[in-house]
C-alpha cells in the first residue's frame, strides 16, 4: 500500500494492515532515532508517517492499536544496559536565551538569597555548554567503578566498560574523597566526526548525521571494543555524589578535577556579576566556529558552593544555574494563511501556516504567531516590535527555531510583500462557537466568551482530559473524544459523560457495536479502561479539570497540601480571591501564586462549571494523595509558619527548605500549626500562637532543629 493512498477508499481491513505497517515503521524510525543514535529517515518522512497513521486512526477509531505511535513519544531506555539508579540525581538545566534573561537570572538568584541592591555582585563560573551526553563516573577509593548515562535523571544505563575505553577518563585518581562521582560530557571532535563518516563510508557501514549522534551512538555500543575504535572525549564539569566536599566554589573544584587529572574546558572563567558573564559569553560565542567541537550555549552557575546549597533545586533543573543558549535557527518563507485555534481556556491563537521549509534540520510548516498584537507589530504595552511591522497572510517571513521551543514567525520582509496583502483582520467572534471573543484588561490574548457551550473549548478540554498526564484512558485518546463529542447517539460532551458512556450504552443490541470500527471486543475493552480510571489519584484529576494555570506540578502542590478531594473541594469552595483563611493558606503553598489561586477559586465558583465538577466526581473514587511528609526529618509533616523577620534566609528560601523536608507552610495560625518560627517584630501570629499554646522558635533554633545551623 502506497503511503498516500487515500484514506477515504481504504477497507477496514486494508486499514487494519496499514496501522500495523506503520507502528512497524515508526517504532523503528524511533529506535533508528533515539537507541540507536543513527536516524535512517529524514524529519519530515517520519511526521508524514505519523500524520498518516493519525488520520487512519481518526477514520477508523476502532482500529486503534493498543501500541499506537499516536500514544508514544521517543523510544525508551535501551533495554541492552543495565540500569543504574543515580545516587544524586541528574540534573538539566533551565534556559536563557539573551541578556535580560541573564539579568533575571541574576536577580532571582539574589533575591531568593535576600540580597539587596548595594551587597556586592554574585561570582558566576561561566563555561561552554559542551552539545554531547552527560555521563556519571564512579570512584571508589580512586578507582573507576561504575559508569552511567543520563538516561531520565533517575535512572541511566551502566557503560562502564566503555567509558573506560576513553583516554579522557582516568581509571584511576589521586587525591580524592572515598566516593567521588565526576559529571560531566562526553563529546566528538568535528574532525574526528568527519575522520569516523569517512572510515564508516568507506567500509559501507552506517554514517552519522552530527557529532552528538556520533558521540552517543559510539558510547552505547555493547561491544566496548568498538567504543575503543571511536574518538571520544570528556570534559568534567560536575559531581554528584561525593563523601565529603570538594572545595568551597566551583572554580575551586573544577581545579581539584583538573589536578586529579580530568579535563576541564579552558574556556571556564569566574565572572563577577552579569555583565562580566556576559562578556564571557560574548568571548566563547566569538570562538565557536573555531573550537573544534560543538557547543550549543554558555552555563552559567553561582560559584559559592554553600549558596548552591540554599538555592537547592527545583523539579529537574538547580536554581544555581542557567544555560546561556546561542541565537536560535532562521529561515524564510511565504505565509501562506493565519488559522485561528480556540484552545481549552478559550483563548484564539493565531497559527501561521507556511510554505516548508527547513529550519536546523527540521522541516517546519506551522509556527505561532503569539496574539493579535504580535500580528499588528506591537508588544504588551503597546510599543512597536519588528520596527512596527504588521504580519500579513502572502508576506515572506522568517521564522525561527530555538531547541525544543515552538517555531515561531519572528520578521517580516517588507521588499517582498505583495501589493494585495492586506492587514490581519483579528476576530472578534469566535471561529468556532460565534460567541463575543474579549480581552480582558491587561490580557494579551483574545478568549472566547462561551465557556463550556463553545465546542472548540469543550473539545480541547476533553482531550486534555484523557490526557497522558490526566485520566490517561487506553483507547479513549483525543481522536475518539472529538468523534464522541460530534456523535449525537452516544456523545460525549464532558468529563462526567465518559464514566456514564457504559450505562447509556447499555440495551439488548449496544450502540457502540455497530459502529464502524467497534465490535463487541473492542467496545469491552473501551469499557473495562474507562471503569479502571474511576479510581484516580487526586493529582491526576485537579490537573485534568483543564484550569487555567493550574499544571501538572501545580496540581501535585495542591494534592499534597490538601491530601483529599473532600478538603480539597471545600477549602477552594469557601476561598475568596484575595482575603480569608483559605485563601491565606493556599497562596501559601510554595509554587501556588495569586493568579493561580485566582483562577482556581473562580473556577470552582462559575456555576457550570462547578456542576460539571461535581457531575463528574460523583462518577469516581478519588485516592487521596499522601502529604509531602515522607521525607524523614524532624519536621516532616508538621505545619509550620514563619513569621516576622528572618535573617539568615529569604521567606522563599526557608519555605522551599521546609517543604522540601516535609514540613507543610502555612501563612497563618491555627489550632492545626504544629510549629511557629517567629523572627524579630512578629505581631499577631506569634500572639496568637501564644493563644494557642503553639510551640515557637526563632530562626536559630530553627536551623538547629532542621540540621544546617
Ligand atoms: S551542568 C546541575 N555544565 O547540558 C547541572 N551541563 O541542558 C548539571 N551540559 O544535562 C549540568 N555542558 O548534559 C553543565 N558545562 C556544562 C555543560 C552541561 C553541557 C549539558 C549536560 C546537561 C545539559 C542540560
Amino acid at each position: 500500500m502506497s503511503e498516500t493512498a487515500d484514506i477515504a477508499t481504504l477497507t477496514e481491513d486494508q486499514a487494519r494492515a496499514e496501522l500495523a505497517r506503520l507502528a512497524e515503521a515508526i517504532a523503528r524510525a524511533n529506535r533508528a532515532y533515539h537507541t540507536e543514535d543513527a536516524p535512517e529517515i529524514s524529519d519530515a518522512a517520519y511526521d508524514a508517517m505519523k500524520r498518516r497513521n493519525a488520520a487512519i486512526e481518526a477514520a477508523f477509531p476502532g482500529l486503534k492499536r493498543a501500541d499506537s505511535p499516536s500514544d508514544q513519544v521517543g523510544a525508551p531506555v535501551s533495554e541492552t544496559f543495565a540500569k543504574v539508579t543515580h545516587a544524586v540525581r541528574m540534573l538539566s538545566l533551565a534556559n536563557a536565551f539573551d541578556a535580560a534573561d541573564v539579568r533575571d537570572f541574576d536577580d532571582t538568584v539574589r533575591r531568593y538569597l535576600g540580597l539587596r541592591d548595594n551587597d556586592p555582585v554574585l561570582r558566576y563560573t561561566a563555561e561552554p555548554k559542551i552539545d554531547g551526553l552527560s555521563l556519571s563516573l564512579r570512584y571508589e577509593a580512586g578507582r573507576l567503578v561504575q559508569a552511567a548515562t543520563r538516561g531520565d535523571g533517575e535512572t541511566g544505563e551502566n557503560v562502564t566498560a566503555n567509558a573506560r575505553t576513553i583516554g579522557d577518563i582516568p581509571e584511576r585518581i589521586d587525591g580524592a574523597p572515598e566516593v567521588l562521582e565526576v559529571r560531566g560530557e562526553v563529546y566528538m571532535s568535528h574532525a574526528d566526526f568527519e575522520g569516523l563518516n569517512a572510515r564508516q563510508a568507506e567500509a559501507g557501514a552506517k554514517t552519522f548525521a552530527n557529532p552528538r549522534n556520533a558521540a552517543a551512538g559510539s558510547l552505547r555500543q555493547l561491544d566496548a571494543e568498538i567504543t575503543r575504535a571511536r574518538p571520544l572525549r570528556f570534559f568534567a564539569y560536575a559531581w554528584g555524589d561525593v563523601s565529603e566536599p570538594l572545595a568551597d566554589t566551583q572554580s575551586k573544584a573544577l581545579k581539584r578535577l583538573k589536578k586529579m587529572g580530568f579535563v576541564v574546558n579552558p574556556l571556564t572563567k569566574a565572572c563577577d556579576g552579569p555583565e562580566a558573564m556576559l562578556a564571557q559569553y560574548d568571548r566563547i560565542e566569538a570562538q565557536r566556529a573555531t573550537l573544534g567541537y560543538d557547543i550549543d550555549g554558555v552555563v552559567y552557575k553561582v560559584d559559592d558552593l554553600e549558596l548552591q546549597r540554599r538555592l537547592g533545586v527545583r523539579s529537574t533543573t538547580p536554581r544555581w544555574a542557567v544555560a546561556h543558549k546561542f541565537p536560535a535557527e532562521l529561515a524564510w518563507t511565504r505565509l501562506e494563511a493565519i488559522d485561528i485555534q480556540v484552545g481549552r481556556t478559550g483563548a484564539l491563537s493565531p497559527v501561521a501556516r507556511l510554505s516548508p521549509v527547513t529550519v536546523g534540520g527540521v522541516v517546519v510548516s506551522n509556527a505561532t504567531l503569539h496574539n493579535e498584537d504580535y500580528i499588528a507589530g506591537r508588544d504588551a504595552e503597546g510599543q512597536p516590535i519588528r520596527d512596527g511591522k504588521d504580519i500579513r497572510v502572502g508576506d515572506w517571513v522568517q521564522v525561527y527555531r530555538a531547541g525544543d521551543v515552538i517555531p515561531k514567525v519572528a520578521d517580516v520582509d517588507l521588499s517582498q510583500r505583495p501589493a494585495e496583502a492586506a492587514p490581519f483582520d483579528f476576530p472578534t467572534l469566535c471561529p468556532d462557537c460565534g460567541s463575543q471573543a474579549v480581552r480582558e484588561e491587561g490580557d494579551a490574548v483574545r478568549r472566547c466568551t462561551g465557556g463550556l457551550i463553545c465546542p472548540a473549548q469543550a473539545v480541547e478540554k476533553l482531550k486534555h482530559f484523557v490526557g497522558r498526564a490526566a485520566f490517561d484512558i487506553e483507547g479513549l485518546g483525543a481522536k475518539q473524544v472529538e468523534m464522541f463529542y460530534r456523535d449525537d447517539t452516544l456523545p460525549i460532551r464532558e468529563p462526567a459523560d465518559i464514566f456514564t458512556l457504559a450505562a447509556r450504552d447499555a440495551g439488548n443490541v449496544s450502540k457502540l457495536q455497530n459502529r464502524d470500527g467497534f465490535g463487541e471486543k473492542s467496545v469491552s475493552n473501551l469499557f473495562q479502561a474507562i471503569d479502571e480510571k474511576r479510581k484516580i489519584p487526586l493529582n491526576r484529576l485537579i490537573f485534568a479539570l483543564g484550569i487555567r494555570h493550574v499544571g501538572e506540578s501545580a496540581a501535585a502542590l495542591l494534592a499534597a497540601h490538601y491530601g483529599a478531594w473532600d478538603s480539597f473541594e471545600r477549602a477552594i469552595t469557601a476561598a475568596e480571591v484575595g482575603n480569608g483563611p483559605e485563601w491565606d493558606d493556599l497562596i501559601a503553598i510554595d509554587g501556588v501564586g495569586a493568579v493561580m489561586a485566582a483562577s482556581l477559586v473562580t473556577a470552582f465558583r462559575q456555576a457550570a462549571e462547578r456542576a460539571s465538577i461535581d457531575r463528574l466526581v460523583a462518577e469516581l473514587d478519588v485516592q487521596p494523595v499522601a502529604p509531602r511528609g515522607d521525607v524523614s526529618s524532624p519536621v516532616a509533616g508538621k505545619t509550620v509558619v514563619f513569621t516576622g523577620t528572618l535573617e539568615r534566609m529569604t521567606r522563599a528560601e526557608a519555605k522551599a527548605r521546609a517543604e522540601a523536608l516535609g514540613a507543610k507552610v502555612s501563612g497563618s495560625v491555627s489550632t492545626k500549626t504544629d510549629l511557629v518560627v517567629a523572627g524579630p517584630g512578629a505581631g499577631s501570629k506569634a500572639k496568637k500562637a501564644a493563644e494557642l499554646g503553639v510551640e515557637t522558635i526563632d530562626e536559630d533554633a530553627w536551623l538547629d532543629l532542621i540540621g544546617t545551623a
